[in-house]
């Protein structure tokens, strides 16, 4: 059991009031949780979206903010050692001084991500988190824009924009269904390679735990399950044999602690919003016709084969940031730590509502705007935390991957075609952006590209 406290003559972190204690959690934690932290519930998406819920969080955030200023703020949660990050600086502490004294590995991550990937890096403790998360970055080429595999990957991509095109044909519209289908297919293809296309049943395996894993800890683990999960991950681990992520960890020389298996749901798992994304991508581009023509610009003028595209990166990074698809980044301190003269106590939860901070119109010009480009000239870059793949030692291994295939999808699916937004008629380059764009409402209808347009 946790509780807060105070030593070494230092004084205890600020407190919130029993009042703004309960704000918070109505506010902003309960209306994000509700939402799916492991895998989304669409119907409480769309109350989010209908009822404004991610706006009135950060508005609440800037009050809270307003009435204490300084520190990390302490809430007053019984039996529970909970502060909340307010500072653009304490962002930057906090995430730079992970994993010691912030762990990732916070007690609600464990508890959720057991149903499915007990030793996976997230939930790591020292030593295995530096072997795991070494693992992660080879197999993901973390330190590299282009993934050694772009050549094998971007076809794949190609092909499944093109077999979802034929399909929105069909269907005389694109919806969500369609798209994430083709999604899957590619992410499978991707992690396993071809023979893994269809294998609707692992993914089926992974999305039951990933609902259980919403319910954290009152969800009793499904043993057996989990079991099938990582034996099915594991034997095409071990019959990786084209090339796909799989294969290149099945390459990778291993620690014996690096749990394999356990590192692969993260992958699949966290495909999941870098669809959401590109499908919301998809929806901001054919309502800011600007930034369409500058997208399908670099698009034409492109040589690297669509393994490259800055301008279309920053595209899905600006939706990131107005839509953040891992809103609540948790740490969980190892030890005691100083804060001036404050003390925060050891194993307290220290949360990061990102975005509070992605979205603040007090100190960010463009916050309910569109504004890919000031992801190209840096100003994203300033000290102002924009953190959709977090950042320090445990940020997100798998960004420059997840921004090459995006890219690329988006390109495969603008250049020919005209979209038209029939949902969301609010969204437009006019008007300030909603703080919730529910990606299962959204959808289009396609036409050729006509000759003016190109
Ligand atoms: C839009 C898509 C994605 C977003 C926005 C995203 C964002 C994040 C964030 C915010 C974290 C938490 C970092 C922290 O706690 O500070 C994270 C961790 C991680 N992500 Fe991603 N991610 C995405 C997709 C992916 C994909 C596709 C992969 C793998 C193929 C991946 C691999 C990982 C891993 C392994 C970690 C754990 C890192 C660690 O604890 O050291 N992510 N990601």
């Amino acid at each position: 059991m946790k509780r807060a406290g105070d030593s070494n003559g230092l004084m205890p972190l600020p407190r919130a009031t029993v009042l703004e204690t309960i704000g918070f959690i109505s506010q902003v934690f309960i209306p994000t949780v509700a939402k799916g932290p492991i895998i989304r519930r669409p119907k409480a998406v769309a109350v989010a979206e209908r009822f404004r819920l991610d706006d009135r969080a950060v508005q609440g955030m800037q009050r809270l903010h307003d009435k204490h200023p300084t520190g990390p703020l302490f809430l007053r949660i019984p039996f529970q050692r909970q502060a909340i990050i307010l500072s653009p600086e304490d962002v930057h502490h906090v995430l730079n001084n992970s994993p010691d004294p912030f762990s990732p590995a916070s007690s609600e991550k464990r508890a959720a991500l057991a149903h499915f990937e007990p030793k996976n890096v997230l939930i790591s403790g020292r030593p295995e988190r530096s072997t795991r998360r070494a693992l992660q970055e080879q197999v993901l080429d973390s330190q590299s824009h282009v993934h050694r595999l772009a050549e094998v990957f971007l076809p794949m991509v190609q092909q499944e924009a093109e077999q979802l095109l034929r399909r929105a044909q069909q269907d005389g519209e694109l919806a969500w269904d369609a798209f994430i289908e083709s999604w899957y297919r590619l992410v499978r293809r991707v992690v396993f390679g071809d023979a893994a296309r269809d294998d609707h049943e692992l993914t089926d395996m992974l999305a039951r735990l990933r609902s259980d894993a919403n319910r954290s800890f009152l969800k009793p683990r499904r043993q057996k399950l989990r079991r099938s999960f990582l034996d099915a991950i594991s034997k095409r681990l071990e019959a990786a044999e084209e090339p796909s992520l799989a294969f290149v960890m099945a390459k990778t020389d291993k620690h014996e602690d690096a749990a394999p298996a356990d590192q692969v749901p993260q992958w699949l798992f966290a495909f999941d919003p870098a669809g959401m994304a590109t499908f919301r991508t998809l929806a901001v581009l054919s309502t800011h016709p600007e930034k369409l023509e500058r997208a399908r610009g670099e698009i034409q003028d492109d040589e690297s084969g669509r393994q490259y595209l800055p301008y279309l990166r920053s595209c899905m990074l600006e939706t990131l940031r107005l839509w953040p698809t891992s809103p609540l980044v948790l740490r969980e301190t190892t030890r005691e730590c100083q804060w001036g003269e404050r003390l925060m106590p050891a194993e307290c939860g220290v949360l990061i509502y990102a975005p509070y901070f992605h979205r603040d119109d007090r100190n960010l010009a463009h916050a309910h705007t569109f504004e890919p480009e000031q992801w190209l000239d840096g100003a994203s870059a300033s000290d102002w935390p924009i953190i959709p793949f977090s950042e320090g030692p445990a940020a997100c291994p798998g960004r420059h991957l997840v921004l090459m295939l995006t890219s690329a999808m988006l390109a495969y699916l603008v250049e020919e075609k005209q979209f038209l937004l029939t949902s969301h008629h609010q969204l437009a380059d006019d008007k300030p952006l909603p703080g919730t764009l529910d990606n299962y409402a959204l959808r289009f209808s396609i036409r050729p590209r006509s000759e003016n347009t190109r």
